[in-house]
């Protein structure tokens, strides 16, 4: 990415649960993207825009260091990155522009089925197996339980049948994934959606332009599909 250019880098997720809503918002905004699957970045073709398709987990770290412009990232990524880095002393600042409406999820406990569960404080000297040890931790410290990570980056909901852990606290969105794994969701520890975020130093005047007619056709994409 050449930080010099005057084109507006937008990071967006590759491939998963925010990828066709984040293209579909920016198209509905008017910017026209020719999207090649194997290509990381796609050129808008009627304005000074790029896209950068990248693992999600990505985007937060892209824009608090200053290599992209925008991001569109769940705020669960968004939240976990931050904590990691505040805690590891790299820059953790970015700007919130818009919270988008699509992406909701929420961050949750659960255990399995039949398993007896009164409440967090059970999970007290338990493991927990996680994708996100930051968000997880800084909820069982409020509520003054002590548990270990079992830190995956996949395929978290079956931890416990394979005796990694005995609780998982995972994204939930429709719940199907617990349910067939034989989970029930218990305590819901952060809610989340799809933000709109810009790296912290101020953007050029020709960058910052653009971003001045983006954020309206935004609200008025998203105002007309309330
Ligand atoms: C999350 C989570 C579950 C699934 C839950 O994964 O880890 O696997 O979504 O959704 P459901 O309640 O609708 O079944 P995600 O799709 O974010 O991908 P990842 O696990 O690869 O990060
Ligand atoms: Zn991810
Ligand atoms: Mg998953």
């Amino acid at each position: 990415v050449d930080k010099s250019s005057s084109r507006l880098t937008i990071a967006i997720q590759k491939s998963g649960r925010l990828s066709k809503e984040s293209i579909g918002l920016l198209q509905a905004c008017g910017f026209k993207f020719s999207l090649h699957e194997a290509r990381l970045l796609a050129h808008s073709s009627n304005q000074p825009v790029d896209l950068l398709r990248v693992r999600d987990d990505d985007i937060p770290g892209l824009i608090m260091d200053g290599v992209v412009d925008l991001g569109l990232v769940g705020e669960n990524v968004l939240e976990e990155a931050r904590l990691e880095r505040v805690a590891t002393n790299l820059p953790s600042e970015f700007e919130r522009l818009r919270a988008l409406d699509f992406g909701q999820c929420r961050l949750s406990i659960a255990v399995p089925k039949e398993d007896d569960y009164n409440g967090i404080a059970d999970l007290n000297s338990k493991r927990i197996a996680t994708t996100y040890p930051y968000l997880l931790q800084s909820y069982l410290q409020r509520q003054g339980v002590k548990a270990s990570n079992a830190v995956l980056t996949g395929s978290v909901e079956v931890a416990p049948r394979a005796g990694l852990a005995d609780a998982v606290c995972d994204l939930v969105s429709t719940g199907a994934t617990l349910e067939a794994n034989g989970l029930v969701e218990k305590d819901i520890i952060f809610r989340s959606q799809a933000q709109l975020i810009q790296r912290p130093e101020p953007l050029s005047a020709v960058k910052q332009a653009i971003v001045d007619q983006l954020l309206p056709r935004i609200d008025g994409v998203q105002m007309a599909r309330e």
